[in-house]
């Protein structure tokens, strides 16, 4: 017997209770709690039509757990597969969430279409935009494969009705905030609505064998809008950012169970469609003005890519109070911590400057090893000298000012070599282990004043 109940959820994260509260106890977010009525079917809950082929699971020993090497999927689109960590796996679920507009449905429709062509039967259902409007944004990237199959949908159970009878090798919701299940009553893009779709996609997936791509907006606060729980139920989050107004879009993973989230791809959005950038760090050091202070290049390892960057630091006197402390593409109280070291560590006066600093390209460095050329272009600005334009910097600073060592050094060396650079200044430890290529001049400093002194000559 189906039986209605009334629940209020938290809209942000899924916290559920039996009355309204005007904050939520879960997350602390105040005016989320939705009333939202969940039909619940004792004996089958949310599921369409397996309750006779149920079968019982036992537990295996780990010895005798047959495994193989993952095969995976290629999708041709190299950055794609790095992202993903070497391709799709079969029966995984995987959630690419970016803000409206970025170009997820762009992504995902030339990667159906690369997939279509290798012989693969391929399902894009979109609850957004009609079978001609897809149409004519697939002209638009001169697709055309007869293998790719499109959808517009967005009854859950008509879309696993399609699946079973078609049985493709690669599915595409577009995206799950328009998928609703007929079981629950709230609406399209509710929590109860976004959470027993995926469960019932992945269940699909899992199955089946499938791989499925879902589509999910951000909110305003850049996470997944409805629930962080659907970022814990699928397999990888992707996330796929970049300024509007700007060309180059970054797809990153926050989370993989097959692979490393470290990876990044990145894309350029051109008339014709995203295009893949195979050498970000000459596109991210083409607008460099050469010769101004507050710029430093550092070579950083972006999971198994080193990419060179440049950073740029602005350092004025403060006209409030309270001195400003703005940064874009890196950690804000990193930032504050490196400021305090070279106040007390090298004596820049810099407690009444406002500081603005900015990773250019749009990318977002969360390594240690770009402390130096953090505080090297904090302190080019501040004194007004600017560095040399073929100087890359890297090395993690400690608190008391010293220069510690980072991994990766021959790669993050044959980069900047590759792109012309002549000298390095890295951490005095690294020096060593590790064959130095003639054509640069490498330096190895112990303390951020050493650091200072090469990199502005004083
Ligand atoms: P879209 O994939 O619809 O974004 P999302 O699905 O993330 O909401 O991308 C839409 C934007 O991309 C739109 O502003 C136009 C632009 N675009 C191009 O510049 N070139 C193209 O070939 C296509 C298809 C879209
Ligand atoms: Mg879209």
């Amino acid at each position: 017997m189906a039986k209605t109940k009334v629940k209020f959820i938290c809209q942000s994260c899924g916290y559920e209770s039996a009355k309204w509260m005007g904050k939520c106890p879960g997350c602390g977010q105040w005016n989320s709690m939705v009333e939202e009525k969940i039909k619940t079917n004792k004996t089958n809950r949310g599921v369409f039509q397996h309750s006779d082929n149920i079968k019982l699971s036992k537990p295996t020993s780990i010895m005798t757990i047959e495994t193989k090497e993952e095969p995976r999927i290629n999708t041709t689109i190299n950055e794609l597969n790095r992202v993903l960590g070497g391709g799709i796996v079969n029966g995984s679920l995987v959630l690419i969430g970016g803000d409206p507009g970025i170009g997820k449905s762009t992504l995902l429709l030339q990667a159906c279409a690369r997939l279509s062509e290798t012989e693969k039967k391929v399902l894009y259902v979109s609850g957004e935009e009609s079978v001609k409007q897809t149409k004519l944004r697939a002209n638009r990237l001169s697709i055309a494969t007869k293998n790719l199959f499109i959808l517009a949908e967005t009854d859950l159970e008509n879309i696993t009705k399609v699946i079973h009878e078609m049985n493709p090798d690669f599915i595409v919701i577009d995206s799950i905030q328009t998928i609703y299940h007929n079981q629950v009553t709230s609406a399209p893009g509710s929590v109860s609505q976004v959470r027993e779709c995926t469960g019932e996609l992945m269940r699909i997936a899992k199955t089946n064998g499938v791989p499925i791509f879902i589509v999910g907006h951000v909110t305003k606060e850049g996470s997944i809008a409805g629930p962080r729980l659907l970022e814990h139920m699928v397999d990888t989050v992707l996330y796929f950012e970049g300024e509007r107004h700007h060309t180059f879009r970054i797809l990153r993973a926050v989370k993989n169970r097959f692979g490393s989230t470290n990876e990044m791809g990145i894309f350029e959005m051109k008339e014709t469609g995203l295009e893949e950038v195979l050498n970000p760090s000459e596109i991210f050091l083409e607008e460099r003005s050469q010769g101004a202070a507050g710029s430093a290049v550092v070579a950083s390892m972006e999971g198994t890519r080193p990419v060179l960057v440049e950073i740029q630091a602005l350092i004025a006197p403060t006209s409030y109070g309270n001195p400003r402390r703005m940064a874009t593409g890196l950690d804000h109280n990193r930032v504050s911590l490196l400021m305090a070291v070279l106040e007390k560590r090298v004596g820049l006066l810099l407690q009444n400057q406002d500081a603005y600093l900015k990773v250019a390209g749009g990318v977002k460095l969360d390594e240690p090893a770009v402390d130096l050329a953090v505080a090297i272009s904090i302190a080019s600005s501040f004194k007004d000298l600017p560095t040399r334009s073929t100087d890359v910097f890297f090395g993690e600073v400690g608190l008391t000012g010293e220069i510690r060592r980072v991994s990766r050094v021959e790669q993050r060396v044959q980069e900047a070599v590759k792109l012309g650079f002549k000298r390095i200044i890295l951490p005095k430890a690294n020096i060593g282990g590790w064959t130095k290529p003639a054509e640069v001049e490498v330096i190895g400093v112990v303390n951020i004043s050493e650091a200072l002194s090469h990199a502005l000559g004083g």
